[in-house]
């Protein structure tokens, strides 16, 4: 068994001994999405750094923290804050934590992140439910040699982004009101926001949102066969002549207004999973 599947399976056993039976449905928070942290009842909670071989985030905004409860009825957990390639971690371990979970047992998996809008139906504010990716990191989780007995060596892609769980999420954003686009989320390296001349080109590529996480945690929990869905939280429009800089800042206070939305839509959704 290579390395970094040794240490997949110390955090799931540290999973067990410190939070008991996985939950079926694990939810992964990322920039300014913790809203939906605050509906949790019966919690326990680990902080990242108490655990073994968890990589922490160093980016403002990303805390870090795995917490354990009932979003209504429904036992889920919630994973605050991710880290990213852009920090300097390796592809190992920026889907070590969703390996470890899924490997743990929770094997539905809610992907969220904030994203800049590229297609015009976008507003900042507002939510896309991701309905495939491009990953345009140039990396990929399963490089080297692969472990038959965690998933195949070239796992089929094309329904990714589950058709249930996006079709619960259609169903339930449509009987709330809330407004919701579907779309293509292109993953890339970051961390420099795009140039207009790049989100021009991730727009003839197919692509309808951007951002820099989800794509390699999406392929290796895809691989171990997890069921998954996805949300982006759109926080800004993509760069383009003439419109705003982007910063940081602005970025975390527009996908705290998605992230109101957002948490209405989980609270109501979960149980149905
Ligand atoms: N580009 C890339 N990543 C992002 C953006 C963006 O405009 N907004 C939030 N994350």
């Amino acid at each position: 068994m290579s390395e970094d599947w040794k240490k997949v399976d110390s955090v799931a056993k540290f999973l067990g001994e410190h939070l008991g039976r996985a939950p079926e449905v694990v939810m992964v928070l990322g920039s300014g999405l913790r809203d939906v942290a605050s509906g949790l009842t019966d919690e326990q909670s680990l902080q990242f750094d108490e655990i073994p071989y968890w990589p922490r985030s160093t980016v403002s905004g990303h805390t870090g923290e795995l917490r354990r409860g009932k979003l209504g009825d429904k036992d889920v957990l919630l994973q605050l804050g991710r880290v990213h390639l852009y920090e300097g971690y390796s592809e190992e371990e920026v889907v070590r934590p969703i390996r470890s979970i899924v490997q743990w047992g929770a094997k539905k998996v809610l992907m969220t992140n904030a994203a800049g809008g590229i297609n015009e139906y976008l507003k900042p504010g507002g939510l896309m439910f991701i309905d495939d990716h491009l990953n345009l990191t140039g990396r990929n989780p399963l490089i080297g040699p692969n472990d038959d007995s965690r998933g195949e060596r070239f796992p089929d892609m094309t329904d990714t982004y589950s058709r249930r769980l996006r079709a619960l999420l259609v169903e339930e954003a449509s009987r709330l009101g809330i407004e919701f686009k579907l779309g293509v989320y292109a993953g890339l390296l970051g961390p420099s926001y795009e140039t207009p001349a790049e989100v021009k080109m991730l727009r003839t590529m197919g692509a309808d949102a951007v951002g820099m996480s989800t794509v390699l945690e999406v392929i290796a929990a895809r691989h171990m066969g997890a069921e998954i869905a996805g949300i982006s939280c759109i926080s800004n429009m993509a760069a383009s002549y003439g419109g705003p800089r982007l910063t940081h800042d602005d970025v975390q206070v527009a996908a705290g207004r998605a992230t109101r939305e957002l948490a209405r839509l989980i609270l109501s959704v979960v149980s149905k999973l």
